[in-house]
């Protein structure tokens, strides 16, 4: 596969102050005003202010000029127009008109420090010392930007646009509703909702596991407790743990660790049908609208939020 991840993604924000200090309090690092970096995946989040919030552009790397190469010829076979320099493909995704910029970027690797290990029911392998979330307690800071989630009003093309055009791979789908696809080992990297109109859902940012999925929680909390969305829970698609907050904006973003890792297209199985039920395998009811926050809007916008 030609892609390996998602590099950064830029949303329109109505209020960018409070959404600069929500991104901060949530473990970004913010060097230019409103250009934030995770710990690993370098700058991934740019916050630009405009009067309705929405996604503005999704970055997603490959490994060289080849790359760029290849991509730009399938681009162009599918008659899909674009922008192609050396390094740099700019395009359009059709139904949404959502910019999708495709850019040479290093892989992420997984870092050297050794993993965090649980006493469970088959295996003790911690034996005589305390749990490193309580030892190591450190604010969370997310490792990179895992993936993003969008609302579009044509499922079926968007999800072609994505996988046929670009070359991402079907995980899992959820009947007619939504699809997630990945262009990394990663269980998702983006997915797409069937919904009335384009909108932003939520950004999701790994974090090492856990401990620091509950802790960055509390941390948030602790400042402001209507950010909270929904969670702890785990998610049934992609089985990672979640925990979901509130920007200012309206935005959602997620804490996530333990997502599936797929290594091997042939070993995993991908379900197309809800058989286990909904999004969740175990957590929290989900909230009235987490499904559909434009809902909120037409009720009752939350303080300095932007109708859609
Ligand atoms: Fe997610």
């Amino acid at each position: 596969m030609s892609l390996h991840r998602l590099t950064s993604v830029t949303i329109g924000v109505p209020n960018l102050d409070a959404s600069r200090q929500f991104y901060r309090d949530f473990g970004l690092a913010e060097g230019t005003p409103g250009r934030f970096s995770s710990r690993f995946g370098g700058e991934q989040l740019i916050l630009v202010e405009q009067a309705e919030r929405g996604v503005l552009e999704v970055g997603i790397g490959c490994h060289d000029t080849d790359d760029i190469g290849r991509t730009a010829s399938a681009l162009s076979r599918a008659g899909v127009e674009s922008r192609v320099s050396d390094s740099r493909i700019q395009i359009h995704e059709p139904v949404t008109g959502l910019a999708v910029r495709i850019e040479v970027a290093p892989r992420i690797e997984p870092d050297v420090r050794a993993a965090h290990v649980e006493n469970s029911h088959g295996a003790r392998p911690r034996l005589n010392r305390r749990a490193p979330g309580i030892v190591e307690p450190e604010q969370t800071r997310p490792r990179k930007l895992g993936h993003i989630v969008i609302g579009t009003p044509d499922r079926e093309i968007t999800q072609d646009f994505f996988t046929r055009i670009l070359g991402f791979q079907l995980s899992d789908q959820r009947g007619d509703h939504m699809a997630f696809m990945r262009c990394s080992t990663d269980h998702h990297n983006i997915a797409v909702s069937q919904a009335p109109r384009h909108f932003l859902h939520h950004t999701s940012w790994e974090v090492d596991d856990i401990d620091q999925v509950a802790q960055g929680a509390g941390d948030l909390l602790a400042v402001d407790p209507s950010r909270h969305l929904w969670g702890l829970g785990r998610h049934f698609y992609g089985s990672n743990y979640f925990w979901y907050f509130r920007d200012p904006a309206g935005h959602y973003a997620e804490y996530m660790s333990d997502l599936d890792e797929i290594t091997d297209d042939e070993a995993w199985a991908i379900q197309t049908a809800g058989q286990r039920g909904g999004a969740k395998a175990w957590g929290p009811p989900m909230p009235r609208h987490f499904g559909a926050p434009w809902e909120l809007d037409k009720i009752a916008p939350l303080p300095g939020m932007a109708r859609l």
